[in-house]
């Protein structure tokens, strides 16, 4: 029951930060925390485990910083948040408030970034598998249209032919780079050239504003060089008097998350086999302590080389092209934490300890990547006694065995208790609700926009 009051609640909570994979945390929200650990408990008891609150201010932040950069280097740049992200509605208004644009992947994220007020001519739409509603819904907002295929052309095409007054549709052409040829999204050279022929027939449709690639990974190094391959083709739309003036450089730039030494030194000290649960530790890991903020690695791309002695902000400005870029993850940084409310504790066959909490791991899902979330999580607590410091591994409430928040076993300052609270950090990009669901019918969690109206007062609202 959401609305069910712990009856262990038996004294003031108290603050455990943890002291390996110690999360980063905005100032504004350290203060939250530390102090207003018993309104936590009140908004937990209202709205249900596990909470989700999110924290526009920092969105605005991460924004303000970008544009800094891209201002200090002085070329001409456009934002679009990558909408994909995060499901809050809160931080799509936070982007509109800001005039940043919005990168939308379905009709869907469409209307939830119009509703935020955000004009049709700054959404922009990338992902490869845009339906014929989504095609039509942009190209009457006049939104920017990446095209990933000859394919997607030609159904775009039909679609613009058929409407009853004719709109000149805007378009990026998304780019495969060289360094993933088998890649489904995007094209190589001959499918590029092929749609720009075709658009230098349809000027009248039509209007090629530039192009588009996305990378995975986190490199800044990677777009350089996908920078550098895709130039060649701005040079051929203009010799086919094509106008392109823009090259989108998609995402990927990074979040640090904990502190880099201490992840360093977690990676070579501390992540064994016998250090999780189910002795097996995974593959690959988000960077959680990279070196890099999303600010300086913008500042290196901006530096790397175009050409000898030319860097990428001198090729933008000398051939006037805008640069776009789509982070997701990035700008919302800080922007949301995940609080899970502790079911009970459970010794188990081999002594271990397990700790259960209301919500799943569809709420907090790199398990589910065959991977972790190597964030600590901070304990708000109510034992009276003395600590029992414990080391315990994380499961969600479901009959699924896989639904384990984390098989690492954390270490505790003490042994968390029902009622108690897991606060989990940084969770906004791609943590809090890539997966939720309604499975056993456990309503989905809620959101709460956070504001800040003092230092020690702060509001929350549902994010609807
Ligand atoms: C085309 C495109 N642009 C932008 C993004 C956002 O990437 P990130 O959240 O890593 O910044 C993605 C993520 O998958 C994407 O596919």
């Amino acid at each position: 029951m959401p609305n069910e009051r712990p009856s262990t609640l038996r004294k003031f909570p108290e603050v455990h930060q943890p002291t390996m994979l110690t999360p980063l945390l905005d100032p504004v929200l350290t203060h939250f925390i530390e102090n207003r650990a018993a309104q936590l408990l009140e908004l937990l008891a209202q709205y249900g485990s596990p909470l989700n609150l999110v924290w526009p201010h920092a969105f605005k932040t991460n924004v303000t910083a970008l544009q800094a950069v891209l201002n200090q280097y002085n070329v001409k740049h456009s934002i679009f948040y990558g909408a994909k992200a995060n499901k809050s509605q809160c931080l799509l208004d936070a982007a509109a408030q800001l005039g940043i644009g919005i990168d939308v992947s379905s009709v869907h994220e469409l209307d939830a970034a119009r509703r935020a007020g955000m004009p049709g001519a700054h959404l922009c739409a990338t992902g490869p598998a845009k339906t014929t509603a989504f095609h039509r819904a942009l190209v009457e907002a006049g939104s920017l249209i990446c095209v990933d295929s000859p394919e997607e052309f030609a159904h775009l095409n039909r679609l613009v032919r058929s409407l009853p007054a004719p709109v000149r549709t805007r378009v990026l052409l998304r780019y495969r780079p060289r360094s993933c040829p088998t890649s489904r999204f995007g094209m190589g050279t001959n499918e590029l050239l092929e749609c720009l022929q075709q658009l230098s027939q349809e000027r009248e449709n039509f209007h090629l504003e530039g192009f588009h690639f996305h990378l995975g990974g986190y490199g800044y190094e990677s777009r350089a060089q996908a920078f550098r391959e895709v130039t060649a083709f701005v040079e051929a739309a203009r010799e086919m008097n094509l106008a392109p003036t823009m090259i989108d450089i998609g995402g990927g730039l990074p979040i640090r998350y904990v502190e880099s030494q201490a992840y360093d030194s977690f990676l070579q000290n501390e992540n064994k086999p016998s250090h999780y649960y189910n002795h097996s530790v995974p593959d690959s890991y988000y960077p959680y302590g990279g070196y890099l903020t999303a600010s300086q690695w913008l500042a290196l791309f901006l530096e790397a080389d175009y050409s000898p002695g030319q860097s990428i902000a001198n090729y933008l400005h000398s051939s006037n092209i805008t640069l776009s870029l789509e982070p997701g993850r990035s700008l919302v940084d800080q922007a949301a934490i995940s609080v899970f409310r502790v079911t009970r504790t459970k010794k188990l066959a081999d002594n271990k300890t397990v700790i259960f909490v209301e919500g799943s791991s569809f709420s907090a899902c790199e398990t589910w990547f065959s991977s972790e979330y190597l964030v600590d999580p901070i304990l708000i607590s109510h034992a009276s006694s003395p600590p029992t410091p414990t080391q315990a591994y994380i499961a969600g409430h479901s009959c699924l065995d896989d639904d384990v928040i984390t098989y690492r076993l954390i270490n505790f300052a003490t042994l968390p208790q029902a009622g108690d609270l897991l606060i989990y950090a940084n969770t906004a990009g791609y943590q809090m609700d890539l997966l939720e669901n309604q499975f056993h019918r456990h309503p989905l969690p809620r959101r709460l926009m956070a504001t800040c109206c003092s230092q020690d007062h702060f509001v929350f609202s549902p994010d609807c």
